[in-house]
């Protein structure tokens, strides 16, 4: 077993919902074959659905084994570890909260973690109740699932309601694109390299690009994504996230604060993009065939407003980055999913042969992880020289032989460990919905619709436009 490995109660509210059993017991039943749960560690889902532990175990065996590795005994133990107690949340009946309370007695000295994957208008009530029924003590932490509010101000009142009950040292704000395996490469490369960090400015990079482009729409799904669109479910977190790392000042230990106050710094450097800038500088899009896909609400006006896809060229205001555009991108039905970092340096100085281009590093998160570094090469010849660019690759697939862990099971590992470092800080979340917020306003406020595009697409003629207007593109490649 892990010497990190304490015991502990992991209640998760929305126990029996899409996340939690796609992602969450996956990710748990894989630490637990790897020893990193204790032995009395036990997962406690609470949710609306009147099961009791065995209903809830059935649920999990029918619906989660197939996607865990066949391992029969570790399997029976991890079904042990379940519990399922009914809940009503901010509601009379108080019976769930007896329940918890009856099941976590005896136990106050183990680390207590409430993990809500729910809708964040839950967080205040759950937390209140949880306080009302005595069940917060100094060992417990809560985690809270994005989306952490729709802008600065809901953002602001979630984080102080649940702030009324848990310190911000307690709180565990995910944003899962932090434990993804090349996302923490991406520290080791800047960080634990030298060669590149003489490079990492505006004198030798020309422009960065950040890509989450998905290959799926949002089928079953228009109930939330029309009242989110990509800006918020994809840019406000994930995208400025790997902005963060990518831009970051070096810190100066690999502890939770050093990181975090880097990143702030990042987030508060960014240029805000207002008013009429906010047409020139962003674009949104939405995939041919959204309104028809098949959800269990019809589509409204707002429907039609919203984006599935968006790309705005930002600007990191310091020392470092001026003048250097970050393109981020994201998008619904593209032709692939794919999401990585470009680092696009500028061209040699003095050219001496003739067909060269710029060097490229290519940091890719998913699919296939590694890192490309685009230089170029001389082909193979004895007559005039000509020039071709080539990848020097690192594949971590190939390279390393161990199994790449999901991002949700590294998170829950920490948050079990009681390291924040992978999770939001509260200015964190708030700094970055500063500089969305203005961007939203002026969406919000204009007339026109999200520019079409047809699903398989590399988004809307505006997207391409964005980088065109300065003789660039996108960095596009074969699909994998
Ligand atoms: C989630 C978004 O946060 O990230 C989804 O809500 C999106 O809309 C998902 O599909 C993408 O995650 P990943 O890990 O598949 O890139």
């Amino acid at each position: 077993m892990s010497p990190l490995a304490h015991e502990a109660d992991l209640v998760v509210f929305g126990g029996t919902g899409d996340l939690s059993m796609r992602k969450l017991l996956p990710a748990l039943f894989h630490s637990d074959l790897e020893g990193r749960l204790a032995p009395q560690t036990r997962i406690i889902a609470m949710s609306r659905g009147g099961l009791d532990d065995a209903d809830f175990r059935g649920k999990v065996d029918s619906e989660v084994r197939q996607s865990v590795p066949d391992e029969s005994e570790a399997w029976q133990r991890f079904l042990g570890r379940l519990h399922h107690v009914s809940v009503d949340v901010g509601g009379d009946d108080t019976s769930g909260w007896a329940a918890l309370t009856r099941l976590l007695a005896g136990h106050e000295q183990r680390d207590r973690v409430f993990y809500l994957a729910s809708p964040p208008m839950t967080f205040g009530p759950f937390c209140r109740d949880l306080h009302g029924a005595g069940l917060i003590t100094p060992q417990s932490r809560v985690v809270l699932e994005k989306p952490l509010g729709r802008d600065l101000a809901s953002s602001q009142l979630i984080n102080a309601e649940v702030g009324r009950y848990f310190a911000e040292e307690q709180i565990f704000r995910i944003d899962h694109y932090l434990g993804k395996e090349t996302v923490q490469n991406l520290l080791v490369l800047r960080f634990a390299n030298a060669f590149l960090e003489p490079i990492w400015n505006s004198l030798w990079i020309d422009h960065v690009q950040i890509t989450a482009a998905e290959s799926v729409g949002t089928p079953g799904r228009r109930g939330y994504y029309d009242h989110a669109g990509a800006l918020r479910d994809m840019v406000q977190n994930h995208l400025l996230q790997l902005l963060t790392l990518t831009a970051m000042e070096p810190p100066a230990r690999n502890d939770r604060e050093a990181i975090r106050d880097e990143k702030v710094k990042v987030l508060q450097a960014l240029r805000p993009i207002v008013g009429d800038e906010v047409s020139r500088f962003t674009v949104r899009g939405q995939y041919d065939g959204y309104l028809d896909e098949p959800s269990s609400t019809p589509p409204t006006e707002l429907s039609k407003r919203v984006e599935t896809f968006t790309a705005i060229r930002a600007e990191v205001k310091n020392w470092r980055w001026s003048g250097v555009p970050f393109y981020l991108r994201t998008g619904k039905r593209m032709p692939y999913r794919r999401s990585e970092i470009v680092i696009q340096f500028k061209d040699v100085p003095h050219a001496i042969f003739p067909g060269g281009s710029p060097n490229r590093l290519v940091i890719r998160l998913q699919p296939e992880e590694g890192i490309e570094l685009h230089i170029m090469a001389k082909e193979p010849g004895a007559g005039e020289v000509t020039l071709k660019p080539v990848p020097l690759k690192l594949s971590f697939g190939q390279t390393f032989t161990a199994r790449v862990p999901e991002a949700y099971e590294r998170l829950l590992s920490d948050v079990l460990a009681g390291n924040p470092t992978l999770f939001m800080r509260r200015d964190e979340v708030e700094a970055a919905w500063r500089w969305i917020d203005p961007i939203l306003e002026a969406w919000e406020s204009s007339s026109e619709l999200p520019e079409p595009y047809p699903g398989g697409t590399t988004g809307p003629a505006g997207a391409h436009e964005l980088l065109g207007r300065s003789g660039r593109a996108w960095h596009e490649e074969e699909t994998p």
